[in-house]
């Protein structure tokens, strides 16, 4: 079996984190696949040096190996924190209106992503599988290409794709694209942002697309995109629902919460999430229907994340100022509505909110895919299961179509899925829940990782 060799930004091996903070959906898969299959995990360390010297650091982790780059600061602030995440982020995000364009930000992701091959290149042996994910490495397959590699290289994008139009506004936005069709595989969570990257290929880069096989064919190359919507662990979240961890978690939310339903959001502390509209609908709830404060608690757990990035500072003190508005207006002297948590939680324990919750809000503005609605779902209680509200935004609303789907933008639909949630009957709530359980316990990322690889195979 040839071995997997992982790139990704972040090497975030799973040592069922405490209140380190936000994990995100890559992490979480990418630790399922490799405990699965084995090979090396290779990307930064998250350390800075001040000279880049590639050297690498290995390590031995649960069935594969880790191997980590130190970067220099001003690489993690053009690369990291300028074109991945003030330019790309924000504009595959559809917030063209956030995403900055410096020349520098252009400069530093080329020159990391040229480092990042070199040091790679030493570690792949002739028969490994080269698998890179997300948007940190969109040019890395020409990169490595450039050194000589022959190995099946595929590229995993776990953030959506934008739609041509928006994607225009990017300077060398071919120069982007084109470098990304020298991987022989590209890899999307849902077909709305495969269909729109076909398209940006054939409009833009005069490429030939045959839509049904997904090819598309430039300057004598060929590279094959395709939908693959990621999954959760199942078996390993399922596992973490029958510890003594998540029962106490479970006991604690729902005890705290006195009788009131309890909704839950878990996010990281981001602006593609909806969060401030979550609290726009509930301000609407509030306002229009009596006594909430008795009936109703939200609690949103949201670690911040990428906090050297002003747009993130900007939506952490939004989101302050609403929720102390919200509850300054709505608590009573023993009741508080929301409870807004910056920190991160053991899985475990994330399992046991989960359950404890009737209603399940996961409403980003967009989402590659999101992979909390997939975790709630799976936490549920079959003979007495909680409600799914979707954003139609996000990747997972292509399968999970039997949530509430919204519109997370239209305050009104997200405050009427809320009452009907609220008012579910038992048999409707079943129904759903056993339909959106098959989705998520059948196609888990186990399977994911195995329809890629072979994909990757060719
Ligand atoms: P993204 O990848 O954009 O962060 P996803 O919903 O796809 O969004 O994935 C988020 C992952 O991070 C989920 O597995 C979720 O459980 C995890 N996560 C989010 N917030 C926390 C938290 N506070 N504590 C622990 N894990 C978290
Ligand atoms: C999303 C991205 C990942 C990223 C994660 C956490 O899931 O798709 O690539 O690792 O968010 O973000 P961070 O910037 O902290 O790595």
């Amino acid at each position: 079996m040839s071995r997997l060799i992982v790139v990704s930004n972040r090497v975030s091996v799973d040592k069922g984190r405490g209140a380190t903070g936000a994990q995100g959906g890559l992490a979480v898969a990418m630790n399922g696949a490799l405990r699965q299959h084995g090979g090396i995990w290779f990307g930064w360390s998250g350390e800075e040096v001040e000279h880049f010297t590639g050297q690498l650091t290995m390590a031995r982790a649960d069935g594969f190996t880790t191997a980590t780059i130190d970067l220099e600061p001003q690489d993690v602030e053009e690369y990291y924190n300028g074109y991945a995440n003030r330019t790309l982020w924000p504009l595959f995000h559809y917030r063209i209106d956030l995403a900055e364009y410096e020349n520098e930000f252009g400069r530093g992701y080329e020159r990391v992503n040229e480092q990042f091959a070199n040091s790679l290149i030493p570690l792949v042996e002739a028969d490994d599988l080269v698998w890179v994910q997300d948007y940190h490495f969109l040019p890395l397959g020409e990169r490595l290409r450039a050194h000589g590699l022959r190995n099946r290289i595929g590229l995993f994008l776990h953030i959506p794709w934008p739609p041509t139009r928006l994607l225009v506004s990017l300077p060398f936005h071919e120069r982007l694209v084109e470098a990304m069709l020298h991987y022989d595989v590209i890899g999307f969570q849902s077909v709305e942002w495969l269909e729109s990257f076909l398209h940006y290929c054939r409009k833009e880069l005069d490429a030939e697309v045959d839509e049904d096989s997904g090819t598309v064919r430039i300057g004598g190359r060929t590279a094959t995109a395709h939908a693959f919507p990621i999954g959760i662990d199942h078996g390993e979240f399922m596992a973490l629902g029958g510890t003594a961890t998540a029962q106490r978690a479970h006991d604690r939310l729902a005890g705290s919460a006195r009788n009131r339903t309890v909704v839950i959001g878990v996010d990281r502390l981001d602006y593609s999430k909806g969060l401030p509209e979550r609290i726009d609908a509930m301000e609407r709830l509030f306002a229009t229907q009596d006594d909430m404060v008795n009936r109703l608690l939200y609690v949103q757990i949201a670690p911040p994340s990428r906090e050297d990035v002003r747009s993130y500072q900007e939506i952490r003190a939004t989101l302050e100022q609403k929720t102390g508005q919200f509850n300054g207006a709505h608590s009573d002297v023993d009741l508080v509505p929301i409870r807004y948590v910056n920190r991160g939680f053991d899985r475990a324990e994330l399992f046991g909110f989960y359950r404890a919750a009737k209603i399940g809000l996961v409403t980003p503005i967009r989402d590659g895919m999101n992979l909390v609605a997939k975790e709630y779902v799976a936490a549920q209680a079959p003979d007495d299961p909680g409600v799914l509200i979707l954003s139609r935004f996000a990747g997972a609303a292509e399968q999970l179509t039997d949530a509430l789907l919204v519109n997370p933008l239209n305050h009104e639909e997200v405050t009427r899925a809320l009452w009907t949630a609220l008012h579910m009957p038992l048999d409707e709530r079943k129904a759903r829940w056993d339909t959106l359980n098959a989705v998520v316990r059948d196609r888990d990322v186990i399977g994911w990782a195995e329809d890629f690889i072979a994909a990757l195979k060719g």
